[in-house]
């Protein structure tokens, strides 16, 4: 993973942003490698072919939507996840998702094979060294908009 984030640096060094884009690549590859000291690490993906509709739409060539293509797929996984997490939880055990390494681990295809598999996320699983205090609970009115 380090030699993906050495090249990014390389490659941004003349980047007028560069001292802010620095930042935020060593930030997130600090809160990448860090997935490696967990007791568990699981990567969850979904699987390559079309979902639903998209599927029967597609050969018709009927739908024109690309973006549907993952997204039904990446809907459910991420109410998988969710479960997950809320289990492990309920287990005492505490969890991490993870995106970030999606930038920085070399050959994916050697994680799950990208032909069946698409991976979307890691996630980390482990008896927690702390128990934070919860965020602050935010209104109705900030996460909710009429339109
Ligand atoms: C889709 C998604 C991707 C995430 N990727 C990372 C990541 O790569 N690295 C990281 O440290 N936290 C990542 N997080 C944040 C943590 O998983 C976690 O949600 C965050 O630390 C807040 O935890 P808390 O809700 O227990 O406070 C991600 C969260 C989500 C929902």
């Amino acid at each position: 993973m380090g030699a993906a984030k050495e090249r990014y640096l390389a490659h941004i060094a003349k980047y007028p942003g560069f001292k802010s884009l620095r930042n935020k690549i060593n930030f997130f590859y600090r809160h990448s490698v860090f997935m490696f000291d967990a007791p568990v690490l699981m990567a969850a993906g979904t699987i390559a072919g079309l979902p639903g509709l998209t599927r029967h739409l597609s050969p018709a060539e009927v739908s024109h939507d690309r973006r549907k293509k993952d997204r039904d797929l990446d809907i459910s996984l991420g109410l998988a996840v969710k479960g997950f997490i809320l289990k492990a939880h309920s287990l005492g055990l505490g969890t991490c998702i993870l995106t970030a390494p999606l930038h920085f681990v070399p050959d994916l295809d050697h994680v799950l094979p990208q032909d069946e598999l698409r991976l979307k996320c890691f996630i980390t699983v482990g008896f927690p060294d702390q128990t934070p205090d919860l965020p602050p609970r935010r209104t109705v009115g900030d996460i909710y908009r009429e339109i």
